[in-house]
């Protein structure tokens, strides 16, 4: 059974003193939630505030997580940083954001290389894909997924791809407001991820990699995707810069796996 990670990516969001208010009221709601440890709950901030995040959910069954990082483990890469800076903060990263993508110039060749050093450097990955509006509507998600999960887990051995998360963020449905269907994320997920991942390392393997929904998730639509069979929690951004929005998410990822249990 996969245990449900829910991740808050804050973006470009909080100053420090805005992202303290906010881990300080999410604090003790979201250990309650995880301390059976039936899910996994990620906390993604700016570099800036990440170790004050990190600090203070120390202690806590709470994770700390980046939302880039380079390769190179130090160098003359101005205004980069590397995974030996993240890992004694951190515990994840996210890799591959479509708005690394749009915006900054991520291949998968780039995120296949952070993959890469992420995993050298005790960092779990987590690892994003999914096509835009004019590749969904040319009826090319499955080629556009499936391209984007073998570059990122090109050369990667059995075990360390076992590790990875995973998370299918349909461009379309990013800050837009329109979430893809339950059942339509599952398919993706279920037929296009883990069917790639179960070519490139077996049935085993694809079974047991961690794939997350991502695309204007809230407390409102939550229930369509943690009921689907082949979606194992939730990257979720505008509503993770709200309290009581990333608490309901979360507590709806650890009912599914009560329900699942
Ligand atoms: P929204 O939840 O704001 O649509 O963002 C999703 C996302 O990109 C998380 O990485």
């Amino acid at each position: 059974m996969r245990t449900p990670i829910v991740a808050g990516n804050w973006k470009m969001n909080k100053t420090l003193a805005e992202a303290r208010e906010l881990v300080a009221a999410l604090r003790a709601e979201l250990t309650r939630i995880a301390a059976e440890g039936t899910v996994q709950i990620v906390l993604c901030p700016p570099f800036i505030s990440l170790p004050q995040v990190a600090e203070m959910v120390k202690g806590t069954p709470l994770h700390a997580g980046a939302q880039n990082m380079f390769w190179e483990v130090k160098g003359a890469y101005t205004g980069e940083i590397a995974p030996t800076m993240l890992n004694e903060l951190c515990d994840y990263v996210i890799l591959g954001h479509s708005e690394r993508r749009q915006y900054f110039g991520e291949t998968d060749e780039t995120v296949n290389k952070k993959v890469k050093a992420a995993l050298a450097h005790h960092l779990k990955p987590i690892v994003c894909v999914g096509e835009n509006l004019a590749q969904n509507e040319a009826g090319q998600t499955q080629a556009v997924v499936s391209t984007q999960v073998r570059g990122a887990f090109k050369d990667l051995a059995r075990d360390d791809a076992a590790s990875i998360v995973v998370a299918y963020e349909p461009v379309w449905a990013i800050g837009t407001g329109k979430a893809a269907s339950g059942a339509g994320a599952n398919a993706v997920i279920g037929l296009h991820i883990r069917g790639t991942l179960a070519e490139l390392y077996g049935e085993a393997t694809a079974q047991a990699i961690r794939v997350q929904y991502g695309g204007s998730v809230t407390p409102k639509n939550v229930a369509e995707f943690f009921t689907q069979p082949d979606i194992d929690g939730a990257l979720v951004g505008g509503a993770s810069l709200v309290a009581a929005d990333f608490i309901a998410i979360a507590q709806a990822a650890r009912e599914r796996a009560l329900r699942a249990a």
